[in-house]
């Protein structure tokens, strides 16, 4: 049950004084107890809640595009594991979406709201036939900005998580590299340590500049980390350059 301690009144309370502390509960883990602890004292997600956002995720891509400015008006956008759908809707409002004249498509295996101006498929990214849905769904449009929040949930085995994580990243850029219009952007979930350095070197080809980003709103403890790359070359020497590579 939450605790939330009293305000007395005489003086300012400190930010210690206003946390709001959890006790544990019969049949609650230790770790459920602190998720639910951080959540409540979280001001982002309080923010999130205030300004309508489905996540606290919500803030990083705002923060991101601040600082980068990769979406634009009438950009198509593309978000690669979508829910809850906070990254959906700040795109959905930058670039001008509507149900009318849809400009963001989003995909995730979990179940997901609607969300006005974006279309949303329930389905693994990782399948076969999920890249030409999304592709199908711009209407034969490429796109301008394609962003990966992707992330598998961990097993504890450092090594599997790890290559787990670098495989959504690649399959991501992949498909970004397939997509994008010319001059568009890639922005996508790495962890800490940055990306793979052979990811790295493929996307620096591609793009005119790669940035790691660590937006305000994502949490100081997490290995969370992002990758933005921008400025996409369509030239047919870097695919030639990778095809290259891989022979
Ligand atoms: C951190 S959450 C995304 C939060 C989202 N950006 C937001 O603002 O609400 C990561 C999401 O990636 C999804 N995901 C992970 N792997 C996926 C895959 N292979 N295909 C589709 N979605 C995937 C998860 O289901 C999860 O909902």
């Amino acid at each position: 049950m939450a605790n939330n301690k009293a305000l007395g009144t005489g003086g300012r309370k400190s930010d210690k004084d206003l946390k709001i502390r959890v006790k544990t509960a019969k049949g609650r883990k230790v770790a459920s107890t602190k998720w639910l602890e951080r959540q409540l004292n979280d001001p982002y997600v309080a923010r999130a809640r205030a300004e309508g956002y489905r996540s606290r995720a919500a803030f990083k891509i705002k923060e991101m595009n601040e600082k980068h400015k990769f979406f634009k008006r009438g950009n198509r956008v593309v978000d690669l594991g979508a829910a809850p759908g906070g990254w959906s809707q700040v795109a959905a409002a930058a670039v001008g979406s509507t149900d009318a004249n849809p400009l963001v498509v989003g995909i995730d295996y979990l179940d997901m709201d609607p969300i006005p101006g974006v279309i949303l498929f329930k389905k693994d990214f990782t399948e076969d036939d999920a890249p030409a849905m999304l592709i199908e769904a711009l209407g034969g449009h490429k796109a301008d900005v394609v962003m990966s929040d992707m992330a598998w949930p961990t097993t504890g085995h450092r090594a599997t998580d790890h290559l787990r994580i670098v495989h959504l990243i690649e399959i991501a850029a992949d498909f970004a590299i397939q997509v994008l219009n010319p001059g568009g952007s890639f922005v996508a979930k790495v962890f800490q340590g940055g990306t793979e350095h052979e990811l790295l070197h493929m996307l620096k080809r591609h793009f005119t500049s790669t940035f790691h980003v660590k937006p305000p709103s994502s949490r100081k403890d997490s290995a969370e980390a992002y990758l933005v790359a921008k400025g996409f070359k369509a030239a047919p020497s870097v695919r030639d350059a990778d095809e290259a590579d891989r022979d």
